[in-house]
């Protein structure tokens, strides 16, 4: 086991997590709700602002307990900022809300 806090420290300011939770089962989930072109929205803006991964990860993850047929949740982390309803149109305004719109504002919120 190797612990690497310093080097992801160094390396990343923020991380989103965009919920790609699919199930079978009454309840909505984010996979029926546009997760996938979320996530890759999320990627795209970060790209052309050359800031995924550095400073600004992204990773999948699942059930984050916001569960919505609108949507699809984000958390953004460390700054422990929460969305819902989250659809691919939304996210340009969402991530530039978060980080400037250069995605200059990576000081932890
Ligand atoms: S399925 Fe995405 S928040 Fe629950």
């Amino acid at each position: 086991m190797k612990r690497r806090t310093d080097q992801q420290r160094s390396r990343l300011a923020a991380h989103v997590f965009v919920c790609t939770t699919d199930r079978d089962a009454e309840y909505a989930c984010c996979a029926d709700a546009g997760a996938e072109e979320t996530l890759e929205a999320v990627k795209t803006w970060l790209r052309e602002r050359n800031a995924f991964w550095s400073p600004i990860g992204v990773s999948e993850t699942s059930c984050l307990a916001l569960c919505s047929e609108g949507g699809t949740a984000i958390t953004i982390q460390p700054r422990d900022e929460w969305y819902s309803d989250v659809r691919p149109e939304d996210v340009p305004a969402l991530l530039e809300r978060e980080f400037g719109p250069d995605a200059e504002d990576v000081a932890p919120g």
